[in-house]
């Protein structure tokens, strides 16, 4: 039977690439979106190319949309081989100026979202004694950016919890867990959380505004200097995260892009994939 795939929002960018990547890679995809409405892309590809991806609803932020997409999968097949936690959020704010709501909007889409998604796989994955758990968490899940603490904040707490379940559930039960790290990608992400901030104008007032007009400045030089160097495509990261599902043995954390390893590397230089801080910590520990 062919290895299956269940991708959380799917709809746009990394998701939906990964979604075309996993098919044309022989994959049984299942590919999940909170909103059925924006599955017309998806759905063009699919009659394009003919590829097995079935579209399911499911909203990270809400329970029982996660259980029915897994039972979906489960009836059907009656396994999941791989989850990849790609759903997610953001917007560039200082905390001070940021609504308790989009507090925890951030921090449900992106950490309990990825918590509650693999909550619900562990049990099949467990009895199957195999299985892979991809989160895409970001630079921002090892380095704390300016404007960007609340996302950070969330992709750090991704970290944790998937480091803590590679030391004590990885080796009994075969399961690997990874972090895949981006650096900047050009999709719809980029537009919304710089278009929420901009349109919200919360940050053009107050004491912050200069700190925060030297970031969008920056950001705007580094953009247009090198485009290519910073940004990557969805499918780019679509491939990375393909590489992983792929690898027997793969890594505890991944970043995709040279700028992304470069930003990162005074955390990851010691221990660049994690294998050795996962090891550390089962014999701390276990
Ligand atoms: N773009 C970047 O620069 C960048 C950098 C590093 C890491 N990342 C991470 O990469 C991942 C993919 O992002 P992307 O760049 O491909 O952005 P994107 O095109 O905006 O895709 C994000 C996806 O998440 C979905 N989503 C949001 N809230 C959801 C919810 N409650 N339930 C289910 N799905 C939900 C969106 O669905 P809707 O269309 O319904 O909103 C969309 O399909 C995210 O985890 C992001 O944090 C992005």
């Amino acid at each position: 039977m062919k290895r299956n795939v269940l991708i959380t929002g799917t709809s746009s960018g990394v998701g939906l690439e990964a979604s075309l990547l996993f098919a044309a890679q022989g994959y049984k995809v299942y590919a999940t979106m909170r909103n059925l409405k924006k599955a017309d892309s998806l759905k063009n590809k699919i009659a394009e190319s003919d590829l097995d991806i079935e579209i399911l609803e499911l909203d990270v932020t809400k329970i029982d949309s996660i259980k029915m997409a897994v039972e979906r999968v489960i009836k059907n097949d009656g396994k999941i081989d791989v989850l990849v936690n790609n759903a997610g959020a953001g917007f560039a704010k200082t905390t001070e100026q940021s609504s308790e709501e989009e507090i925890r909007w951030v921090t449900d889409v992106n950490y309990h979202g990825v918590v509650f998604c693999t909550k619900e796989v562990l049990p099949y994955m467990r009895k199957q004694k195999s299985g892979q758990i991809i989160c895409v968490t970001s630079v921002g899940g090892l380095v704390g950016q300016p404007f960007n603490e609340l996302y950070c904040g969330s992709k750090f707490a991704v970290e944790g919890f998937m480091e803590g379940l590679a030391s004590y559930v990885s080796d009994p039960f075969n399961i690997n867990f990874t972090c895949v790290e981006p650096g900047g990608i050009s999709t719809e992400f980029m537009t919304s959380a710089v278009g929420k901030t901009v349109v919200d104008g919360q940050m053009a007032s107050g004491e912050y505004a200069p700190i925060f007009q030297q970031y969008m400045d920056k950001s705007a030089e580094r953009s247009g200097k090198s485009t290519e160097m910073v940004f990557q495509t969805g499918t780019e990261v679509a491939e990375v995260i393909l590489g992983v599902a792929e690898n027997e043995n793969p890594p505890m954390r991944i970043r995709t892009s040279k700028w992304a390893e470069e930003l990162c590397e005074l955390k990851t230089k010691a221990d660049p994939d994690g294998t050795k801080l996962v090891n550390h910590v089962k014999n701390k520990f276990l």
